[in-house]
């Protein structure tokens, strides 16, 4: 059991697809270490998910612990679904991408299919702020960083240090937007 080096923008691992995981290895010793060391690696650094290839592992597991109740939901090969196209706002930011924060637009509904830890099939229906920390961390899966759902252009500021975010661009709470720190 370890904390791990978390792989920042730029390193290769972030941006391949993660390959999918067997039932018979998902019921190995090594990937249930694998799971604790992205465990231990989120809670050292404060975040409220994590994916394998964060952590230099590029296969298809991601964890969220987004419920104060119940142990971190694992989510394993995961097929997302959009359930409602409307989009929704956050300001995100990501362990790999430190120091930023973008605003990302994303479906405000999706549906996801995985297994689970006993490498069970099940299914979750997400909406509002879970739903972008779902697609937030399962794109992590497929290659995907915030950054690159920003909608840059001139006039706009979509994405800023945490610095100039906090100092300008923090959501008031008249604004339709909130916040994911990941
Ligand atoms: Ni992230």
């Amino acid at each position: 059991m370890a904390i791990r080096k978390v792989a920042r923008m730029g390193h290769p691992v972030l941006r391949q697809k993660a390959r999918e995981l067997s039932v018979d290895e998902i019921r190995t010793s090594e990937f249930r270490a694998l799971v604790q060391d992205m465990l231990e690696t989120m809670n050292e650094y404060s975040g409220i998910g994590i994916a394998a290839p964060q952590i230099h592992e590029a296969v298809s597991v991601a964890i969220i612990d987004y419920d104060e109740e119940n142990p971190c939901t694992v989510i394993i090969n995961p097929k997302i679904t959009v359930l409602d196209e409307t989009t929704q706002a956050f300001w995100e930011g990501c362990l790999s991408v430190p120091d930023l924060r973008g605003l990302v637009h994303r479906p405000r509904k999706v549906q996801i299919d995985y297994l689970n830890l006993k490498a069970e099939p099940k299914q979750i229906v997400v909406e509002g702020f879970l739903a972008t920390v779902f697609q937030h961390e399962l794109d992590h899966l497929f290659g995907v960083l915030f950054v690159d759902r920003v909608q840059y252009g001139p006039g706009t500021s979509p994405i800023a240090f945490i610095e100039e975010y906090q100092r300008y661009l923090i959501p008031k709470e008249e604004d339709d937007v909130g916040e994911l720190d990941e």
